[in-house]
């Protein structure tokens, strides 16, 4: 077993069950998990060490080795589908377990959410080939390395940086730098990886950045690249065919704000004011809806503007072309930080002369309508009136407060 251990990659997993899975996982010698964990499962290769973690009774079982790349329904059927995302392991050796593993885990900065790299992976294999005689005391205190941002739960988006991780992403000295975060957290919930994203704005190429480290393929353009994996090109008109991508992001223009470049179809030339900022932005769109698979998602991030004591709805009138062409999937407010009207003289201005600091950008979560959705959209629904429950006091024809 030791040498088998040895010849093996250095890289380590711990998948997670409970005292409900944990027998499935040994019959089937199948680990799997759900998808939020969804980029740990598709990140094992074959040959890559595993361990299970039982967090009900807290034992960690092992040693375990990928048996397959890491993939989605290998086994469909398997805890009647609720973890997709699975493995298949075979045991190195006897298997062996460690009871009250928390704290070790704790000792190593190990997190079962995070993969294992050779310093941790070593660790607990060392550990648990004799759990009651190993020394915590003499191990090294290593921190858990958290170096993906989490993934958002509500419609509201709160960053205090533009990146994460070790790899910067995009340049944050770009004007208008789109927080990678944002990239990140679309890119994770609406594709897999080996997907197609495509961003026709990309400025300083934040978007080609995030997918290239979460695996996706991304095609991006600018119409004054900034680097030389970006391609130059018109939003107005995207070189691809149609029906052929899988999620788009777009962080356009708001307005005439930021000086982006001299470029003449530059649309961050145009005033918000103006119809025409609208009208060249729905061409984008237009191609946007024809490079999109149906069903696939745009998101749009856009802010409103108060210039010179005008306020313009930026966000609301993009909001209105988008909705010509797409399904609303969400609307997420995005908090707006870093600007350099983010100051105490410019937070003092707003109060004293009455007007107020933008504090939130739109994230618009946008469908492009499958052939389903169209059908099911133009279907007659017959209602069927319920009648109401026993013990409802509201009278007759008045509505129930809930
Ligand atoms: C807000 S910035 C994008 C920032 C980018 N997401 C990043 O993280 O660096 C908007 C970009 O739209 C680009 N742009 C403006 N008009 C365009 C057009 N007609 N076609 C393509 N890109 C355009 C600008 O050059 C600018 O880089």
């Amino acid at each position: 077993m030791k040498e088998k251990q040895q010849t093996l990659l250095s890289r380590g997993h711990i998948f997670a069950c409970t005292n409900k899975t944990e027998r499935e996982c040994f019959d089937r010698m199948l680990f799997s998990t759900n998808k939020v964990y969804s980029e740990k499962a598709l990140g094992v290769k074959k040959g890559d060490i595993l361990f299970l973690y039982n967090l009900d009774n807290d034992t960690l079982y092992g040693v375990f080795q990928a048996k397959s790349d890491g993939g989605k329904d290998i086994i469909p059927e398997a805890w009647n589908g609720k973890y997709p995302y699975q493995v298949e392991a075979e045991k190195i050796g006897e298997i062996t377990s460690a009871k009250k593993i928390r704290k070790a885990l704790s000792k190593f900065g190990i997190s079962w959410k995070n993969g294992l790299d050779e310093e941790r992976t070593k660790l607990l294999l060392e550990y648990l080939k004799n759990p009651s005689e190993f020394d915590l005391s003499v191990a090294p205190s290593l921190k858990i390395e958290e170096n993906k941002p989490p993934l958002e739960a509500t419609t509201l988006w709160n960053y205090p940086r533009q990146s994460y991780g070790k790899l910067s992403k995009g340049n944050n000295k770009y004007p208008g730098v789109t927080p990678a975060f944002i990239i990140y957290n679309l890119i994770r919930r609406y594709t897999e990886p080996g997907d197609l994203v495509v961003d026709p704005m990309a400025g300083s190429g934040t978007t080609l950045d995030v997918c290239k480290e979460e695996g996706r393929d991304c095609i991006a353009y600018d119409i004054a690249p900034t680097r030389e994996d970006i391609i130059q090109n018109n939003a107005r008109k995207i070189p691809l065919s149609d029906n052929n991508v899988d999620m788009i992001f777009i962080d356009s223009p708001y307005g005439d704000n930021i000086k982006y470049n001299d470029h003449p179809d530059n649309i961050g030339k145009i005033s918000a004011e103006t119809e025409n900022f609208y009208d060249e932005l729905e061409k984008v769109m237009k191609e946007c809806h024809r490079i999109l698979k149906p069903g696939k998602v745009l998101g749009w991030l856009i802010g409103d503007q108060w210039v010179k004591k005008k306020f313009t709805p930026v966000g609301f009138n993009i909001y209105q072309r988008l909705s010509k062409y797409f399904e609303t999937v969400d609307v997420i407010s995005v908090v707006r930080r870093n600007q350099t009207s983010n100051t105490g003289i410019w937070h003092n201005r707003a109060i004293r002369f009455n007007f107020y600091l933008r504090g939130f950008k739109y994230l618009f979560v946008m469908r492009k309508p499958s052939f389903d959705s169209e059908q099911s959209s133009k279907r007659v629904v017959n209602w069927t009136q319920y009648p109401r429950r026993k013990g409802n006091k509201s009278k007759k024809g008045t509505t129930n407060e809930i």
